[in-house]
């Protein structure tokens, strides 16, 4: 039996240049969307697919994300003795959401030595990683620990992109092995769209066996001055088999300006006590920009 997986690491320490000038005191995962910050979205994500422990990589500045996910006993009983039970539930309930823990990168070296920053807490078992700034609205993650339970192997979620922009992601070659898995044989971080192997992005969710500490340790800077995790997976193929859950929609990506107006809109008619309204919003502003 394949040990099961329980730990979360959800890297969000990084600068955030992407959504500025927001990003400069607040940090980009605490974004709204309608109600809640975009870390709580991930967090629920990892609780639903069955994770019960979570480490946010976190830095100077993000102070506020620990308060977040605190009990905050002065506002529950403001809220008890106004007669708001349900909305005093609701804050006591992000404290016990899952255990959840911080550990801070003293400085943003890139995605893979943020990860390793996570290694004593993981210890030696299969970890997820779910990146700070990117909303699912598909179960991926719980695809990604099904297919764990099946190959006990390490596994990162993949989608197809435009040609042209593959070169702003990880990319991956692959060979289809069923269903959504395919089976990853090699990895480039943002190549150039004429050398790129396929149009498969790497997205951010990723499963990994506890040998890719080892591989991130031996990984040097590569794009970006940064350590990248692309090439921490790309050692880790030369020892392991490393599989793709490959999916084609509901993700955002929170650190993008129109990616973000994007998931307000798309969320915003999910809610069914804000959606009637909204939707008269929209349905307003389509017709005075003549949308249609
Ligand atoms: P991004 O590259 O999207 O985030 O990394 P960034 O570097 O903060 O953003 P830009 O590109 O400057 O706008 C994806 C996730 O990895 C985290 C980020 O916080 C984000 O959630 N990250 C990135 C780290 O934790 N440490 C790093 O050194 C880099």
């Amino acid at each position: 039996m394949p040990s099961p997986v329980r730990k979360a690491v959800i890297p969000a320490a990084g600068l955030g240049t992407r959504f500025l000038p927001f990003s400069k005191a607040v940090p980009k995962e605490m974004l709204p969307v309608i109600d809640r910050p975009v870390i709580q979205y991930i967090i629920t994500e990892a609780v639903e697919a069955g994770i019960e422990d979570i480490l946010i990589i976190t830095s100077r500045h993000k102070k506020v994300m620990e308060d977040h996910f605190d009990r905050h006993a002065e506002l529950e009983a403001v809220l008890l003795a106004k007669g708001k039970a349900e909305e005093a539930e609701e804050i006591r309930a992000l404290g016990e959401l899952a255990d959840i823990h911080f550990v801070r990168q003293g400085e943003a070296l890139g995605l893979g030595h943020a990860i390793g920053t996570a290694r004593n807490h993981v210890g030696n078992e299969p970890f997820v990683v779910l990146l700070g700034d990117d909303v699912m609205m598909e179960p991926v993650l719980k695809g990604m620990i099904d297919s764990y339970a099946e190959h006990e192997s390490s596994v990162v979620a993949l989608m197809e992109v435009p040609e042209q922009e593959i070169s702003s992601y990880g990319c991956a070659a692959a060979e289809p092995v069923g269903g959504s898995l395919v089976k990853v044989t090699d990895l480039v971080e943002k190549p150039a769209v004429e050398v790129a192997p396929s149009n498969l992005a790497i997205m951010g969710r990723y499963l990994f066996t506890p040998s890719i500490f080892d591989e991130i340790d031996n990984t040097k800077p590569g794009v970006g001055g940064e350590i990248q995790i692309t090439d921490a997976m790309l050692s880790l193929l030369t020892s392991e088999p490393l599989y793709g859950y490959t999916f084609s929609k509901g993700r955002y990506d929170m650190g993008m300006k129109s990616d973000y107006l994007r998931a307000v809109v798309d969320f915003g008619l999910e809610r069914e006590d804000l959606a009637p309204a909204f939707r008269e919003i929209l349905v307003e502003a389509v017709k005075r920009e003549g949308l249609l």
